[in-house]
């Protein structure tokens, strides 16, 4: 996604989106122009997936992602951050999670990602792709 086609963000917002997400509960779109990557999905053109993976001051990349109510559980979240880590030429990235968000936790846990740091709230997860071995069935 690139700043001129942010109208499928912008409808993608219109949803109430879940308590656990709080990304743009303080941005606007326009912030999509600091990120690596953004992603959308859709289902018929419907937008009901989000991510992306951003920068910050100290150069730490992190990770959100956002599937709509109604939408989850269905191997969309693990659609989304898989892209967006294979798509990205950075090895480490970062995100936090909220210490009650178990299936975030355990998609993030099954990706790679490891706890690093805890707070009273939330974790702090990092995922390090060269240290990381990915597993693919090779049955004939
Ligand atoms: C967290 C979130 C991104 C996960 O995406 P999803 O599409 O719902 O999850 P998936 O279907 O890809 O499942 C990924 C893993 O999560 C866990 N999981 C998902 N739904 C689950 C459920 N109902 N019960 C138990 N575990 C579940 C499982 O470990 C699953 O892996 P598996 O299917 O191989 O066992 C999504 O639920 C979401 O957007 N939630 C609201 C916003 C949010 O919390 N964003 C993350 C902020 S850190």
């Amino acid at each position: 996604m690139t700043p001129n086609n942010v109208e499928i963000l912008d409808i993608f917002l219109e949803n109430k989106l879940p308590s656990t997400f709080r990304y743009f509960s303080r941005r606007t779109v326009d912030c999509i122009r600091n990120h690596l990557i953004t992603i959308v999905g859709t289902i018929n053109s419907i937008p009901i997936a989000y991510g992306h993976i951003d920068k910050d001051d100290t150069d730490t990349y992190w990770l959100g992602v956002c599937i709509i109510d109604g939408y989850q559980s269905n191997g969309y979240g693990t659609a989304i951050v898989n892209y967006l880590i294979e798509h990205v030429s950075i090895n480490i990235i970062h995100l936090t999670v909220d210490k009650i968000n178990t299936n975030a936790i355990s998609l993030y846990k099954k990706l790679g990602f490891l706890v690093v740091d805890e707070y009273d709230t939330y974790y702090k997860m990092r995922l390090d792709k060269a240290y990381h071995v990915q597993t693919a069935s090779i049955n004939r």
